[in-house]
């Protein structure tokens, strides 16, 4: 598949899975990497989404999410890592991914895609980070999936 690149990201094949975006060039710790946009939906329109799978939903308010599976959103082939160079930040009405450290060119653009835990054992991660925990879930619960034996399945996924 060919997707569009933009200023800072390129897209082609990951090692983590399919489709990955990668630095053009070196970027600095701050930098707004690249934009991720959508469609605003509803509440309960996100609802819908959610019980059909959608893995591209951000909440933006109490009313309203953004759906980011649309074909104008390269953002959304970026992977999940457990030791992420990006992080989303909600800027001034938009959903930016920012680097938080400095990212070499060529590296894997990634976030946490800050999973809760239900279901996690079906979402297993293999971002191939030293820290890795095994499964695609929020920082604030690694402690508890790595209690569970995260790291022991991890070397089972791999
Ligand atoms: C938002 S898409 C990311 C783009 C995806 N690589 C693609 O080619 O469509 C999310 C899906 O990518 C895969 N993925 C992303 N990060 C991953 C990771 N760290 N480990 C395993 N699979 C991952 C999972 O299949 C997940 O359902
Ligand atoms: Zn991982």
């Amino acid at each position: 598949m060919n997707v569009a690149g933009s200023e800072h990201v390129i897209f082609k094949s990951s090692p983590i899975q399919g489709m990955g975006g990668f630095a053009r060039a070196d970027i600095s710790a701050g930098t707004r990497v690249i934009e991720y946009v959508g469609e605003i939906i509803t509440k309960q329109e996100s609802l819908a989404c959610c019980e059909q799978n959608n893995e591209y939903i951000f909440a933006i308010d109490d009313a309203r999410d953004l759906d980011g599976n649309v074909d104008w959103n390269p953002a959304r082939f970026l992977n999940h890592s457990c030791e992420p160079n990006c992080e989303a930040q909600f800027i001034e009405g938009h959903i930016w991914l920012v680097a938080i450290r400095e990212i070499r060119a060529g590296e894997e653009i990634t976030f946490n895609y800050s999973y809760d835990l239900e279901d996690y054992r079906e979402h297993p991660c293999r971002c191939g980070a030293k820290s890795c925990v095994g499964y695609i879930v929020a920082e604030e619960f690694f402690e508890h999936v790595r209690r569970q034996g995260g790291s022991r399945v991890k070397a089972e996924n791999l």
